[in-house]
C-alpha cells in the first residue's frame, strides 16, 4: 500500500512527463546506478526517507532508491519548491509522498513526521528539518538502532549537524554529502549559478548594466556572481570572510559592506546561509533604491528579512506567480521573489538535471554504503568516502564520452614520496 497526501493526483501525467526529461539527461542515477541497483537490490528490506525538494531530478532519485529494493518515503524540504505533478507521478510509481506546493509550517512537520512514523532505516535530508524532529520527536528510532545513518545534502544543514555534533547533540552517524566534491563544486556552484536566470524569469528584467550586489562569495554565490557577470550586470559582492573577500576583489567584482552597497543596487541576491544579510531595520530599509528586486538562493527565508519587509510594506501586490511588490510607506516600491525563499526553486524547477546527477549519484551510493558497513559507524559527522566521490566522477565522465589520464606507477610514487627533488 502506498502511503501519501499530495495536491492533485490528476496531474500524474503531466508529472511522467517530467521525470522523462530529467532522466534522460541523468544518466548516472537513471541509467548506470539505477540498473545495477536493479539486478543486486542492495537496499533490499531497507526503508528511505527523504526530506527533499520534491523536483522532477529528485523524483529519478526515488525511483533508483526503489529499484534497488529500498522502500522509499518523501517530503519537501521547502514550502513552495515542491514541483506537484511530479509528486502525484511518484505516487502512482509506488513511492510514499507527503508533499505539496505551498504548504504551511504546521503541513510541512505533518509531512515530516508521516516519514518517521515509517521506521526509516536511512534519512536524506535537506535542510536538516527531518533529522532534527527525528532527534526531538522520534528518539527511540535512534535509541533502538531503526536509523542506520543520515546524508545531508545542503551547506546550510550540514552548518547545524556541525553545531549538533559539537553540543554533543548529534546521535546518529551523518554523512555530509554536501561537502562531497562531486556535490558542491557542481550543484551549489553550477546549479545555484544558474539561479540568477531564475530571478530574471521572475521579473523579465536585464541583467546587463544593472547594479547586482551578491551576498557572499562562497559556493553558491560565486557561481552567481560569475552568471551575474557574464549576463553583463555591474558585480558588487559582499562578504564577512577576509579570504572571500579577497578571492571576490582579485577575480574583478567590486567588494564593499551591504550597507554601501544598498543605495546603488538595482538586484540584491543572497546565498549565505546567515541571517539578516540586509539588517532588519527601517534605516536600512531606506536605502534601497526605489524598483530593486530583491531574491534569496540561501536554504531558509531569512537572508532577506523577509517578515520585517512585509510588516514594513504598506501595501503588498502579488505581481505575478510568487514575486510581491512591497509598496512602503514612502511610497518607495520593492520587488521580492519567491517570498524570501529559495527563488531558483520557487520561480524556476531548481538546478539543471545534469549537476543534480551527481549530487544524487553520490545519495544513492552513499545509501548502499550504509547498508553494507551499517556495523562499522558512531554517532556524529562521517566524512563521504573519497572513492565514492571519485567514483560518481568516474561514472559521469563516462557517461559523458570523456577520457582522462591515469598515473603511472612512477607517478603516483613519485607524488607520495619525498626522496625525488632537486
Ligand atoms: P558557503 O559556505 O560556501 O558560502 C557562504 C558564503 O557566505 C561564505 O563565503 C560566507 O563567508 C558568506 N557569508 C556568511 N554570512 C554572510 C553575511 N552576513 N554577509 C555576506 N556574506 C556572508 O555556502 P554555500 O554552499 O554557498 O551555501 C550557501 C547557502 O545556499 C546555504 O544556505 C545552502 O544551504 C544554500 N544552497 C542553496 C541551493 C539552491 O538551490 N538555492 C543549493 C545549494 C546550497
Amino acid at each position: 500500500m502506498v502511503n501519501y497526501k499530495v495536491a492533485d493526483e490528476s496531474l500524474a501525467e503531466k508529472g511522467k512527463e517530467a521525470l522523462y526529461i530529467a532522466e534522460n539527461k541523468m544518466p548516472v542515477i537513471s541509467k548506470v546506478i539505477r540498473e545495477r541497483f536493479e539486478r543486486e537490490k542492495p537496499l533490499k528490506g531497507v526503508i528511505i526517507a527523504g526530506c527533499l525538494h520534491v523536483t522532477k531530478e529528485t523524483g529519478n532519485l526515488a525511483r533508483t532508491l526503489k529499484a534497488g529494493g529500498a522502500e522509499v518515503y518523501l517530503c519537501g524540504s521547502n514550502p513552495l519548491s515542491t514541483q506537484d505533478d511530479v509528486s502525484a507521478a511518484l505516487v502512482k510509481e509506488g513511492i510514499n509522498v507527503f508533499a505539496w506546493h505551498g504548504n504551511t509550517d504546521e503541513e510541512f512537520y505533518w509531512c515530516i513526521r508521516e516519514c518517521l512514523k515509517a521506521k526509516p532505516n536511512i534519512l536524506i535530508d535537506d535542510g536538516a528539518d527531518m533529522i532534527v524532529t527525528a532527534h526531538k520527536e522520534f528518539p527511540e528510532l535512534i535509541q533502538n538502532g531503526t536509523i542506520i545513518a543520515c546524508q545531508e545534502e545542503t551547506t546550510t544543514g550540514v552548518k547545524r549537524f556541525k553545531a549538533m555534533d559539537k553540543q554533543g547533540a548529534l546521535k546518529v552517524p551523518l554523512f555530509p554529502v554536501n561537502d562531497a566534491r562531486c556535490k558542491n563544486q557542481f550543484d551549489n556552484e553550477l546549479g545555484t549559478g544558474q539561479g540568477v536566470v531564475a530571478a530574471i524569469y521572475g521579473m523579465h528584467v536585464l541583467f546587463a548594466g544593472k547594479n547586482v550586489i551578491i551576498a557572499g562569495f562562497g559556493h553558491c554565490s560565486s557561481g552567481m556572481a560569475l552568471r551575474a557577470r557574464g549576463l553583463g550586470a555591474n558585480v558588487t559582492i559582499t562578504e564577512v570572510d577576509p579570504i572571500k573577500a579577497l578571492q571576490a576583489k582579485f577575480t574583478g567584482y567590486n567588494v564593499m559592506p551591504i550597507k554601501e552597497a544598498l543605495p546603488y543596487a538595482d538586484i540584491i541576491l543572497t546565498a549565505t546561509g546567515c541571517k539578516h544579510v540586509i539588517p532588519p531595520t527601517k534605516e536600512m530599509f531606506g536605502l534601497l533604491k526605489d524598483g530593486v528586486i530583491l531574491g534569496n538562493l540561501g536554504h531558509f527565508d531569512i537572508e532577506i528579512p523577509t517578515k520585517e519587509l512585509y510588516e514594513f510594506a504598506k501595501t503588498i501586490n502579488p505581481v505575478r506567480k510568487d514575486v510581491e511588490e512591497l509598496i512602503f510607506p514612502d511610497g518607495k516600491k520593492v520587488y521580492l521573489l519567491a517570498k524570501g525563499r529559495l527563488a531558483n526553486l520557487v520561480l524556476s524547477e531548481g538546478h539543471p538535471s545534469e549537476v543534480m546527477d551527481m549530487s544524487f549519484g553520490l545519495q544513492a551510493l552513499m545509501s548502499e554504503y550504509i547498508v553494507k558497513n551499517s556495523k562499522n559507524f558512531k554517532p556524529g559527522m562521517v566524512d563521504v568516502p573519497i572513492d565514492i566521490d571519485d567514483k560518481v566522477g568516474i561514472l559521469k565522465l563516462k557517461a559523458m564520452g570523456i577520457k582522462i589520464d591515469t598515473l603511472t606507477e612512477e607517478q603516483y610514487k613519485y607524488i607520495h614520496g619525498y626522496l625525488e627533488g632537486t
